[in-house]
C-alpha cells in the first residue's frame, strides 16, 4: 500500500502553495535524477490556483521549466478555446506565463470526432515520449495531480463507467452517461504507475465523498478516487480544513 501523506491548511489558496512547493521538490528531484520532469495535470477548478502560483515570484524563476514536460490526466471533448477545457484553463493559469517549448506541452485533442483513436494516439506519444512501447507496462510519471469530484470521482474516471475497469490502456475515450458526455482521460494503470500522486481537494462540498473515499466501505465503482493507490509511489492529499472537516484525526497524522 502506497504511503500517505496529509497537508491541511485553512484555505485553498495555502492548499495550493503547499502544492507548489511540493512540485518544485519533485521537479528539482526528477531533473537532477533522470534530466526531466514529467508531469500529468488535473483539471477542473482547484488547480487553477497551482498553476498561478507557480508562475510567481519563488516558485517560477527556481523551477526549470525547460526540461519540464507537461501531460493531461483527463480533458472534456471541447475545443481548446472552450470555457470548459482544462487546457484553456492551464494554458491561461500557467502555459502563456511560462517559458516552455510549445513541444513540451501535450494537449489532450480530446474534442476529435474519433475520441478512440485520439486516445489511442495520445497513449503512442506518451511512449513515445517516455521512449517505451505503448503496449508495454505505463512508464512512471513523476507526479500525476488529481482532483476530485462531489461524486467520487478523479480525472474522468466517474462512477459506474466503463474505464473504470481498464487494466491495460493507458488513455482512454469514456462515456460520461451522467454529464451526457464523452471525455478522455488516463487510467488507473498508468495513474497508479506515478512516482507521485497529488490529490488537491478543498472546499465544504467534498467532506463527505472524501470521508467516503478515505474511511468509508470500498466500493471504487461508486467512489474511484479509491481506487488511485500508486504501486511504487507516494501519494498525497492536499486538502482544506473544510475539506477534511469529517476525517478522523487518526488518518491526518
Ligand atoms: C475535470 C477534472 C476533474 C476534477 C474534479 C474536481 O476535468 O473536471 O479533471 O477530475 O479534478 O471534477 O474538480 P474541481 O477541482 O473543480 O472541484
Amino acid at each position: 500500500m502506497s504511503s500517505r501523506q496529509f497537508v491541511v491548511e485553512a484555505s485553498p489558496h495555502d492548499v495550493c502553495e503547499r502544492a507548489a512547493e511540493m512540485w518544485r521538490t519533485r521537479a528539482e528531484e526528477a531533473i537532477s535524477e533522470r534530466g526531466r520532469f514529467f508531469v500529468a495535470l488535473a483539471g477542473g477548478s482547484t488547480p487553477r490556483e497551482l498553476y498561478q502560483i507557480l508562475t510567481a515570484r519563488g516558485f517560477r524563476q527556481q523551477i526549470d521549466w525547460s526540461n519540464t514536460e507537461f501531460f493531461f490526466g483527463d480533458e472534456r471533448s471541447v475545443p481548446a478555446e472552450s470555457n470548459d477545457s482544462n487546457f484553456r484553463m492551464v494554458r491561461e493559469a500557467l502555459f502563456e506565463k511560462i517559458a516552455v517549448p510549445d513541444t513540451h506541452i501535450h494537449r489532450m485533442p480530446a474534442e476529435q470526432h474519433d475520441l478512440e483513436a485520439a486516445s489511442a494516439d495520445y497513449e503512442q506519444l506518451i511512449a513515445d515520449r517516455f521512449g517505451v512501447e505503448p503496449t508495454g507496462p505505463p512508464p512512471a510519471f513523476d507526479l500525476v495531480l488529481l482532483g476530485m469530484g462531489t461524486d467520487g470521482h478523479t480525472a474522468s474516471l466517474f462512477p459506474f463507467t466503463t474505464a473504470l475497469a481498464e487494466q491495460h490502456r493507458w488513455v482512454v475515450a469514456n462515456e460520461v452517461p451522467q454529464l451526457k458526455t464523452w471525455r478522455m482521460t488516463m487510467t488507473f494503470p498508468i495513474i497508479n504507475a506515478a512516482r507521485s500522486v497529488a490529490f488537491l481537494i478543498s472546499g465544504e462540498t467534498k467532506s463527505q465523498p472524501l470521508f467516503e473515499v478515505l474511511c468509508g466501505a470500498v466500493n471504487a465503482d461508486l467512489y474511484p478516487a479509491q481506487r488511485v493507490a500508486p504501486a511504487n509511489g507516494s501519494m498525497s492529499f492536499f486538502v482544506d480544513q473544510l475539506a477534511s472537516a469529517k476525517l478522523p484525526e487518526s488518518i491526518l497524522r
